[in-house]
């Protein structure tokens, strides 16, 4: 996937400049016709619009765009009160005023840490793609654009670099570990939703997904969420302690003894 960051001119550019540096990527001249590069050179830019970064498709291949925006309704929707009700809230195993402390170790997007949190939980977020990452730390950090009640849940996450297979796992100092891998290669008439179908094309298939599930089982003082697609088998050799189906998703628990 051929990715570059959009400057809009060629002076006072910043803020592109440091993320070109940060993520090791091109930078493209979007105004100039005299630059060496091309937007057709790449399938994505990385552009800062209206202060939010956004990832653009360049041609027909791209499926669309993709942006950490925590005020998006269909988020929200699933955040209001009755978010108890629902299968993640099962799944952390949520009693009384109890708020077990999670670490999403595949924080992708941020939805379901966004859900988790205003759960009540303390969220720890792991991100291993640096792109994905700044991606998130941008959405994280336009918290003064929310209002209240939203910049209140993001409060409680905390964004964090790095990839799972190479945390520190003799101490455990997480309640819940939740995971939601990459899809694993699958059939093309299944339905991927399109932010996900991005971020698939962007950073390919999972494959050590059996070695996430160990590492995580060593990091989790309770139990271990993995969220899964609704027909799709257990993330490693073991069944799950607990399952909760829902309509396209199904979330299995591992409780740790
Ligand atoms: C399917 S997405 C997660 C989507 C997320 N649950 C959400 O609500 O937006 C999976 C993410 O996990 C990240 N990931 C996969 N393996 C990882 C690892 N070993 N450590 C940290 N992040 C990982 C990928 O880079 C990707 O961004």
């Amino acid at each position: 996937m051929r990715v570059a960051v959009a400057r809009a001119g060629l002076n006072l550019a910043e803020r592109e400049i440091k993320l070109s540096a940060d993520l090791d990527l091109p930078t493209i001249e979007l105004s100039s016709s005299y630059s060496p590069r091309k937007v057709s050179d790449f399938d994505y830019l990385l552009v800062y619009r209206d202060s939010r970064l956004l990832l653009q498709g360049t041609g027909d291949t791209a499926i669309g765009e993709l942006c950490v925006d925590f005020s998006d309704a269909k988020l929200n929707r699933r955040a209001n009160s009755s978010i108890r009700n629902q299968n993640i809230a099962k799944a952390l195993g949520l009693k009384g005023g109890l708020r077990p402390a999670v670490l999403d170790a595949t924080a992708g997007l941020g939805k379901d840490a966004f859900l988790m949190a205003s759960l009540g939980c303390e969220v720890s977020l792991l991100e291993r793609s640096a792109l994905v990452h700044a991606l998130l730390r941008d959405g994280l950090g336009r918290a003064g654009y929310y209002g209240e009640e939203i910049a209140a849940i993001l409060l409680r996450m905390k964004l964090h670099f790095g990839d799972l297979l190479e945390f520190e796992t003799n101490s455990k100092q997480f309640d819940v570990v939740y995971l939601d891998p990459m899809f694993p290669a699958r059939r093309k008439s299944a339905k991927v939703k399109k932010d996900m179908a991005l971020l698939q094309q962007l950073l390919g298939h999972q494959t050590d997904g059996a070695e996430l599930l160990d590492c995580a089982k060593l990091l989790a003082k309770k139990r271990v969420v993995v969220k899964r697609a609704k027909l799709s088998p257990p993330l490693g050799p073991c069944k799950p302690d607990i399952e909760f189906k829902g309509s396209s998703s199904r979330y299995d628990v591992y409780l740790i003894a």
